[in-house]
């Protein structure tokens, strides 16, 4: 959170935390004074234990069960602050989930990330477990592509931290349409996934 320069007092925001895993941000988030806070992720709150730290934190933040790509047909008011920490490398459609997080954002969005070498303008695409020996990873960009998706997708993004093949970011959402929707065929997609059930990850 402090390599993505994350608001340390959030009186009054409302706060999106997804792929929330444990609840670790979306808990620090009610003790910086979030007014509202919600915490997505595809799996239960049982599998991380998002249930019992929320239990020992007596936290008030609402847990909802879903996709990245599905926020914008479940939500109607738009966050001020959203957090997507550790989650793009695991979408087989990282553009489609920025896309998602644009239009559930009003603010700012702080992203987390993998990003990798290579020239300017590509990303690396992982079929089975080829990055990190796990089969859930499939996009990785440089960071000059990461930050050209942010901006395709409606971001002024700059990335605040580097740190092996990691990068934080900072993101204002633009005014008006997302850059994309003024350049090409493409709009803004409504998706909805059936996520049961979710077998156990196959190693
Ligand atoms: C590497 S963990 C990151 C957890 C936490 N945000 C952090 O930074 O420590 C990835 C999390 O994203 C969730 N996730 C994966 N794909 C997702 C998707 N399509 N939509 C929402 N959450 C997803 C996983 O279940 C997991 O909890």
């Amino acid at each position: 959170m402090r390599r993505a320069r994350f608001p340390t007092d959030l009186t009054g925001k409302s706060v999106l935390d997804i792929g929330t895993c444990n609840g670790g941000l979306a808990f620090e988030a009610e003790r910086r004074g979030a007014a509202r806070v919600v915490a997505v992720d595809i799996y239960p709150t049982d599998h991380f234990g998002f249930d019992r730290l929320a239990e020992h934190f007596g936290s008030n933040a609402q847990f909802v069960r879903a996709s990245a790509y599905e926020l914008p047909t479940i939500f109607e008011e738009p966050f001020d602050v959203v957090a997507f920490f550790g989650v793009l490398y695991h979408l087989r459609h990282p553009l489609l989930g920025l896309d998602a997080v644009r239009r559930v954002s009003s603010g700012e969005v702080f992203i987390e990330t993998a990003v990798a070498d290579g020239p300017p303008g590509t990303a690396k695409f992982f079929r089975r477990r080829e990055y990190g020996d796990d089969s859930s990873n499939w996009f990785v960009p440089t960071a000059d592509t990461l930050l050209d998706w942010c901006a395709s997708s409606g971001f002024d993004a700059e990335i605040t931290d580097t740190w092996g093949e990691r990068a934080a970011l900072h993101c204002r959402v633009t005014d008006g349409p997302p850059e994309y929707e003024t350049l090409s065929y493409e709009v803004a997609i409504d998706v909805t996934v059936d996520l049961t059930p979710i077998p156990e990850r196959r190693h």
